[in-house]
């Protein structure tokens, strides 16, 4: 069990959410339904979930100089994530457009703006942070350079880093070889599997598999309601189920999983293990509206869990 904290270097964002039946086509105006405005990103969301769960948190990232990016500040720092590696930017905080349809599925469109300049800079600035981590957690809504800087920085500390490659984005085959776990979602697994010219997979194995075939080490492929499927250099090859809930807004969902599946890592559990305590915060994540907003504390979880007891989940 460690308490090394985890450092999350990532996006914050603030998340505009329109619900609607549906999306609109080319040149059409339609009628949405209810307006939300909830914190996001998928860096704070990563790191709100693994602190609102009691692990000690770093957020590495950058906010305008505008009320959204106070209002951010304020939000993580409510949920236990320390947000001092967190600099000014004088463009505007990142913003991200988000439809969520009656069943709670999301479409979203990012403005980077003050996430485009985080910078290997910043992660000099941290560097002892970096080093002193159980797990670093990324993602691709900042720039790629710095994801490489930082897959280098955790290899020469030798910390592990999870990627969650979204949006899914061309990977150098460097960067997938130094990444200790990637966890994409089915459409992200595709993607990249076809920027790298590979045929895709029809079945979850498949496609982990395929991940592994790039150069990928660890792979924990998310499948939302369907759970998720494990694929580690150690040979294990799993589905992990879903928890069955009623979702409102999925938007968060692969985020929250991410945020667990570090923290059941950072206390020593195996990844299956660790994969199904994550499937839990997930679960309840998506009982809710909002990214950020909707991770679960951990006595939440445990109820979650112990009211699901019965369920056989192997
Ligand atoms: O993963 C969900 C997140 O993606 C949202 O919070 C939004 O800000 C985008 O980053």
């Amino acid at each position: 069990m460690s308490s090394k904290p985890i450092v999350v270097v990532g996006s914050i964002n603030i998340d505009l959410v329109v619900k609607s039946e549906r999306l609109p086509v080319p040149g059409e105006t339609i009628l949405g339904g209810e307006f939300r405005s909830h914190p996001g990103g998928k860096g704070a969301n990563q790191a709100g979930a693994a602190a609102r769960l009691g692990h000690p948190v770093f957020m590495i990232g950058r906010v305008g100089r505008d009320l959204f990016g106070q209002e951010l500040l304020g939000f993580l720092g409510r949920a236990g994530v320390d947000t001092s590696f967190v600099a000014p930017s004088d463009t505007t905080t990142g913003t991200a457009i988000i439809t969520v349809t009656p069943g709670g599925q999301n479409s979203i469109i990012v403005a980077s703006g003050a996430n485009s300049e985080v910078s290997p800079e910043d992660l000099d600035l941290a560097r002892g942070l970096i080093r002193s981590a159980s797990l670093v957690l990324a993602q691709l809504e900042i720039p790629m350079r710095t994801v490489e800087n930082l897959a280098e920085i955790c290899a020469e500390e030798q910390v592990p880093l999870v990627l969650d490659p979204a949006p899914a984005q061309v990977l150098a085959p460097e960067l997938l070889r130094t990444i200790t776990w990637i966890t994409p979602n089915e459409v992200e697994a595709r993607q990249l599997q076809s920027f790298a010219g590979a045929a895709s997979s029809p079945t979850p194995k498949e496609s982990a598999e395929g991940m592994l075939a790039l150069g990928a080490r660890n792979v924990v492929l998310k499948l939302g309601e369907c759970g998720a499927f494990l694929a580690t250099a150690a040979g294990l090859r799993t589905a992990v189920p879903a928890f069955p809930v009623k979702a409102v807004d999925t938007t968060g969902a692969g985020d929250a999983f991410n945020g667990a599946f570090a923290v059941a890592l950072a206390r020593g559990a195996e990844p299956l293990e660790a994969a199904r305590f994550a499937s839990a915060v997930a679960a309840i994540s998506v009982t809710r509206h909002g990214a950020l907003p909707s991770m679960p504390a951990e006595p939440e979880v445990d109820a979650f869990l112990q009211n699901r007891s019965h369920m056989e989940i192997a």
